[in-house]
This record gives structure tokens, sequence and C-alpha cells, in this order.
């Protein structure tokens, strides 16, 4: 079968006015249709650069990268914000929810993105929230949720679009330890559920969760 991700002798640097940083280094990776991935390595290794060129958040500055096929360097921007719109969920560390909206409105985001129908729209955001466990709390602003529910709307969020892979760069790292549990069991329930993940994390319990670890050092995939 076609794997979600492909990426092949991925370089990326970063030009700064001084110096040049080699973030990521020759990386070449293939993640499977349904796979739990965990991406461990100290801080400054790469982790979370080579997030973002997998969910093509960012270009390499060599090698290339597919996602289900497609090649992501080929793509015009127009065609590449699409394909990560419905295609790739992302979640971090902070949540990233738009602090205004309610728990739904930013579960819906995506969808009205997509210009999906607002009766859809409403059904599909019941549903997540149901999967989250936060109907609930539907209706309050980010700002009057607790780190753990953030964590959870942003994941239903990310969900939204119904992607073919879940990219999060340390989804436990704001949350305490029992809190953090919660977030694990909804990945392991997704990963159940047949889902694709790409998990980075500095979590031994959620790595010890993931089917493969990999291991970065200095912009390389030690093992
Ligand atoms: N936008 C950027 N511009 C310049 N250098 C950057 C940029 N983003 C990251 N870097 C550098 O690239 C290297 C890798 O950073 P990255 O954020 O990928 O590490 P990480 O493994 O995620 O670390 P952490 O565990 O602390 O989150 C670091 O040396 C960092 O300083
Ligand atoms: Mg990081």
């Amino acid at each position: 079968m076609m794997p979600v991700i492909l990426a092949r002798n991925v370089d990326k640097q970063y030009r700064l006015a001084k110096q040049d940083i080699h973030a990521v280094r020759g990386v070449s990776l293939s993640v499977a249709t349904g796979e739990y991935l965990a991406v461990v390595g100290p801080s400054g290794s790469g982790k979370s650069t080579l997030l973002t060129l997998l969910g093509g958040l960012d270009q390499p500055s060599a090698g290339s990268i597919a996602l289900l096929g497609q090649e992501l360097g080929g793509l015009s921007d127009r065609a590449l914000t699409r394909l990560r719109l419905e295609r790739v969920g992302f979640v971090f560390q902070r949540f990233h929810l738009l602090p205004v909206l309610t728990a739904s409105e930013n579960i819906e985001l995506p969808m009205a993105e997509r210009r999906v129908p607002r009766a859809e729209r409403r059904v599909r955001t019941r549903e997540l929230l149901d999967y989250v466990a936060m109907s609930h709390r539907a209706d309050h602003r980010a700002t009057q949720l607790s780190g753990g529910e953030m964590q959870r709307v942003a994941i239903a969020r990310a969900l939204a679009n119904q992607p073919a892979i879940l990219l999060a760069d340390e989804p436990t790292g704001e949350l305490d330890a029992a809190t953090g549990r919660e977030i694990l069991a909804l990945f392991r329930r997704l990963h159940g559920d047949g889902l694709t993940l790409v998990v980075v994390t500095h979590d031994d319990r959620l790595a010890a969760d993931a089917q493969r670890v990999i291991h970065m050092l200095d912009g390389r995939i030690a093992g």
C-alpha cells in the first residue's frame, strides 16, 4: 500500500544573518497507513522542523516529500494549502485555539474554510465534541477551558476535515501527568480507529504507546 508519507533525503537549512543552521540532515522516512509513530530526541535535534516539513507547512532545502503519493514540491501554494486543509491535522503544544471563539466554533473553522454546508458542519462538530468528551463545554470560549480541555478541542479541530494523518508536536508538553494520560488515551483510540499518527514527544509514556519510535539527533534519524 502507498505510504501516507514518503520523505527522501530531506534537508532543512535555516539561513540567518550570521550562521546557517542545518536543522534536518538527509532524513528519509516512510509512514504507513494506520501507523502510530513517535519522534523523540533532545531539544534542538530537529523534531519540530521535520514535522513542519512532513505536513507541508514549510519547504525542505533539499530532498522530497510525498503525501499520499503527491509530491509536495510540485504543488502550487494554493494546491498545498488545500492539501493541508483536507488531508493533514496539526496539533501543537500550546493548542493554538482562537481565544474569542467557543469550542464548537474552533472545531467548525476548518470545515468553514472548506465551505462545508452549515448543517453538515454542525452535525460533524457535535460528533467530534462527543468523540473527545467535550460536549459539555461546547459553548465555552477557548479562554474558559482548562489545558487538557483545550487540547481535546484542538484535537477535534484537527480531525474536522477527516485528515489522512494527524501530526502532533509535544501535545502533552503543557499538561500535568493525569491530563496528559487523557490525551494519550485519545491518541490510542484514534490509532485504534485507523488514523495515521506522527507525534513528537518528550513523554516516555507516549513514546511507549507508539508502534514505532524514531530518535533524532543533530538533524538525523539516529535509530
Ligand atoms: N525558524 C527558524 N529559523 C532558524 N533556526 C531555526 C528555526 N526553527 C528552528 N531552528 C533551529 O533549528 C534547530 C532544530 O530546531 P527544532 O525546533 O526542530 O528542534 P526540536 O527538536 O523540535 O527541539 P525542542 O525539543 O526544543 O522543541 C535548532 O537549532 C533551532 O534553533
Ligand atoms: Mg520542538
